[in-house]
């Protein structure tokens, strides 16, 4: 049987030190745990990450044998993981996995979970640590969090915990809350059964290389950091596109809609990142209290302002990638009336010291021309045009482009002279390709965040209040927008409607 790597033997790593401990994921034969969860486990076991005592707990509602769960999951593991070549640690991995069928409302399913984690299989090997996934629909995470309370589970191991020695963590997934109110109630919720250093309320992106490396060449790079501002920037541009459409989850994203689906939560942590003041700290709670008052500092949205900082749009049948695609109200589950976005632009500011006066704009949308990732940083034009007054037809303005996915990278555009005799300037772009520099394919963003979990830190980790102060400025776009910003349809497999360039006069007073 072959072993698993060397630094699997819970050594600590330059990640940080790995704990054992059982992971107990509720919604076991979910879209996530099967695409995501279970591979990002097996990568880590391959790379080291994972202690071996680890033991891994499946929780769903259909009957099933360990035997059944583990095959499942090696063939999610054979699909999705990243180190396919090593399926010959499958084995070794699959012994650490078990299968728990059970309703999230059954009183008898939370005793025999107290009564596994307690048992000597379980316990003594984990030295009693858990952390809890919740990977089930929303609606479940309050009956869920409140049963692991009313079971005695959320402090399973205070014991340890009195010693110094164990954990009990909860990873919640997305999205957390659909507006202000319900956000608070779930804050509440889990904040009765668990202390806010327990909890792990997850944002895929942060998991991402790309997003984390925005704070690493900002603040790494003097040359960069300086110009990080308003003195230079002209405007930031955040887009976020999807080529898919709304993919079977029609009457999921027709109740979310493209605000509570990308902007509420992808695109406001990458606009935090982007804007936020250096931490004092390179640590979870000093980086989190920077991004809190960049959302603190952004301009409540009046109503009278509505017309002027969001375009809403919707897809119409057309084609992507040379395929015919319905538009989004042919969808299964969508009402042929509906007023649901798929495509927003919104224009935000952030009004401190640093980014006054310099227009963010957030773009999503789905079935656009591809799926693509940016942060575009428009610099300011030379005070002077010197060139046009030697003839020179138009300058070049400067932009830093961060490519977040795919084809991860940074590029610097800017002006050079066209050889030969006249005075021409062109657009060039320096091009940094993560993949031309790094062979390796990098960590999934599920690997990186459950890795983190592990070692408590909760960096990555949406904090409550950032949830509440994102939901706060984000309110009043979430109601009846039909009259104030009507629907702007667009055809499938373009980048959105026209009105969307619209946004780009002046910010209103
Ligand atoms: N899928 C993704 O790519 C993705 C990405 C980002 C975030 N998320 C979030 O992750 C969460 C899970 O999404 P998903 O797509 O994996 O959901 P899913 O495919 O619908 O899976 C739901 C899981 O919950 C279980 N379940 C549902 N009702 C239950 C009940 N009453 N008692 C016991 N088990 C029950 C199901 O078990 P049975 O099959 O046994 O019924 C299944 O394991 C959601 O919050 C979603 O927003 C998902």
């Amino acid at each position: 049987m072959p072993e698993l790597s060397d630094s699997a033997s819970g050594a600590p790593t330059n990640n940080g030190t790995t704990s054992p401990l059982t992971i107990i994921i509720f919604g076991a034969s979910g879209d996530l745990t099967h695409r995501k969860l279970l591979p990002a486990l097996f990568d880590q076991a391959v790379d080291g990450l994972l202690h071996p005592e680890t033991r891994i707990l499946g929780v769903a509602r259909r009957q099933k044998t360990h035997l059944e769960f583990r095959e499942e999951i090696r063939e999610s593991v054979q699909t999705f993981a990243r180190n396919t070549g090593r399926l010959d640690l499958f084995p070794e991995f699959e012994k650490r996995i078990f299968y728990h069928a059970m309703t999230f409302d059954d009183p008898n399913g939370y005793n025999a979970l107290r009564t596994t984690l307690l048992s000597d299989e379980f316990r003594k090997p984990t030295q009693g640590n858990v952390l809890y996934y919740l990977a089930t629909p929303p609606s479940y995470f309050v009956p869920i969090i409140r049963n692991l309370g009313s079971y005695g589970l959320s402090t399973i191991n205070e014991g340890e915990t009195a010693t110094g020695g164990g954990f009990t963590r909860i990873i919640i997934e997305k999205p957390f809350g659909r507006d202000l109110a319900s956000a608070q109630d779930l804050n509440r919720e889990v904040l009765q059964v668990f202390r806010e250093n327990q909890v792990f309320r997850i944002d895929h992106y942060l998991g991402k290389e790309t997003v984390q490396n925005i704070v690493v060449f900002r603040m790494s790079n003097p040359a960069i950091g300086s110009l990080w501002s308003n003195v230079h920037v002209k405007s930031v541009h955040i887009t976020v596109h999807e080529a898919v459409g709304v993919e079977g989850r029609g009457d999921y994203f027709e109740e979310a809609g493209i605000l509570r689906d990308m902007v509420q939560n992808h695109l406001f942590q990458l606009m935090t990142l982007t804007a936020m003041e250096p931490p004092v700290a390179f640590e979870a709670q000093a980086i989190r209290d920077e991004k809190v008052k960049v959302l603190r500092s952004l301009k409540p949205i009046r109503t009278e302002d509505i017309p002027k900082v969001i375009v809403r749009g919707q897809y119409t049948v057309g084609e992507v990638d040379g395929v015919p695609v319905p538009g989004y109200r042919n969808e299964p589950k969508i009402p042929p009336t509906s007023d649901t976005p798929t495509f927003a632009r919104i224009k935000v500011e952030v009004q401190n010291w640093r980014w006054a006066g310099v227009p963010f704009y957030l773009t999503a949308g789905k079935r656009m021309t591809r799926r693509e990732t940016i942060i575009r940083i428009v610099f300011k034009e030379v005070p002077f045009a010197l060139f046009r007054l030697a003839g020179c037809p138009g300058t070049v303005s400067n932009e830093l482009i961060i490519r977040i996915q795919p084809n991860e990278g940074i590029a610097l555009r800017f002006g050079i002279k066209r050889p030969g005799g006249r005075l021409v300037i062109d657009p060039v772009e320096m091009d940094f390709s993560y993949q031309t520099a790094y062979h390796d394919k990098a960590p999934d963003a599920y690997e990186r965040l459950l890795h983190d979990a592990i070692i408590g830190d909760s960096t990555l980790f949406a904090r409550n209040d950032e949830v509440e102060r994102s939901w706060t400025f984000i309110a009043p776009l979430l109601g009846d927008l039909s009259r104030l910003s009507p629907l702007r349809f667009y055809t499938a497999g373009t980048d959105g409607p026209e009105e969307k360039d619209r946004l780009d006069d002046p910010l209103p007073a």
